[in-house]
C-alpha cells in the first residue's frame, strides 16, 4: 500500500465543513474521543488535528505535508506555501466593527483596534497611510468595544450572529477569506503526483 498523504485540518467550525467535503468525495474520517490522529477509510492521508492557528507552522516543519487553512491565518505567520486548491466552503469576512450606531470616525488616525490579526491590521492601515494602535487578543475579541479596552475591532464576521449579539456593526469589509489547500512546497515537488490525484478527487 502507497504510504499516505499527512494532512492537517483546524480545529473549530471549519473541521465539520472539511469533513463534510471530503466524505462527499467519497473520503471518509473521523476522530475517536480526544484522538488527534486519524486514517481515512482508503488509506490515502493521515489527518492530524491542530489548533487553527498553528495550522502553518506544522506544514512549513513538514509535519503535515498538507494543509486547509483560512488565508487569514496564512497572512498573520508571514509564511509561504504551495496554494494547490480553494474551496468554496469556509469563506469569510474580515472586517473593521465598533459599536452600533457609532459609525466610523472620519479618520481613524491614532485609535485603537483590538484583534487576532495584528499583521493583517497593521499593514492594511499603515498601508492606507492611517497609522493606529493594534491590541493583541487571542478570543472573544467582541468584548473588547463593550468593556472600553479599543472602540473598534477588526475580526472575521461570518453569519454576523456574534457581532449581533455583543451590539457590534461592520463599519468596514476589509478583505474576503478564502479557504485553501496548501502544501509545503518541498512536499509537493517529492509527493505531487499523490497530491495531484488528491486534487482531481477534492476539486468540484
Ligand atoms: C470567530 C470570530 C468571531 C466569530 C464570527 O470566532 O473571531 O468571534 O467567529 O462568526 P459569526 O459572524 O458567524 O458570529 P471563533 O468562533 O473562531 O472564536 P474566538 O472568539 O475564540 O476566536
Amino acid at each position: 500500500m502507497k504510504e499516505p498523504l499527512t494532512l492537517a485540518l483546524p480545529k473549530g467550525r471549519l473541521f465539520k465543513q472539511v469533513q463534510k467535503h471530503f466524505s462527499e468525495k467519497g473520503i471518509i474520517f473521523d476522530f475517536e474521543d480526544r484522538k488527534l490522529t486519524a486514517y481515512d477509510s482508503k488509506g490515502l492521508l493521515k489527518i492530524i488535528l491542530v489548533k487553527n492557528s498553528d495550522l502553518p507552522t506544522y506544514v512549513n516543519y513538514g509535519i503535515a505535508g498538507l494543509g486547509i487553512c483560512g488565508e487569514d491565518v496564512i497572512y498573520e505567520t508571514g509564511l509561504k506555501f504551495n496554494n494547490l486548491l480553494p474551496f468554496d466552503f469556509g469563506g469569510t469576512k474580515i472586517c473593521l466593527c465598533g459599536k452600533q450606531g457609532e459609525g466610523e470616525k472620519k479618520d481613524l488616525n491614532g485609535l485603537t483596534i483590538a484583534t487576532k490579526f495584528t499583521e493583517f491590521t497593521k499593514d492594511f492601515f499603515h498601508g492606507e497611510g492611517t497609522p493606529v494602535k493594534i491590541i493583541k487578543l487571542n478570543g472573544s475579541v467582541e468584548l473588547a468595544p463593550i468593556l472600553g479596552l479599543a472602540p473598534y475591532i477588526v475580526d472575521l464576521v461570518e453569519t454576523g450572529s456574534t457581532l449581533k449579539a455583543n451590539n457590534l456593526e461592520v463599519i468596514r469589509t476589509l478583505k474576503e477569506i478564502g479557504v485553501n489547500l496548501i502544501a509545503n512546497p518541498s512536499y509537493y515537488k517529492t509527493n505531487y503526483e499523490k497530491i495531484n490525484e488528491l486534487i482531481n478527487i477534492l476539486k468540484d
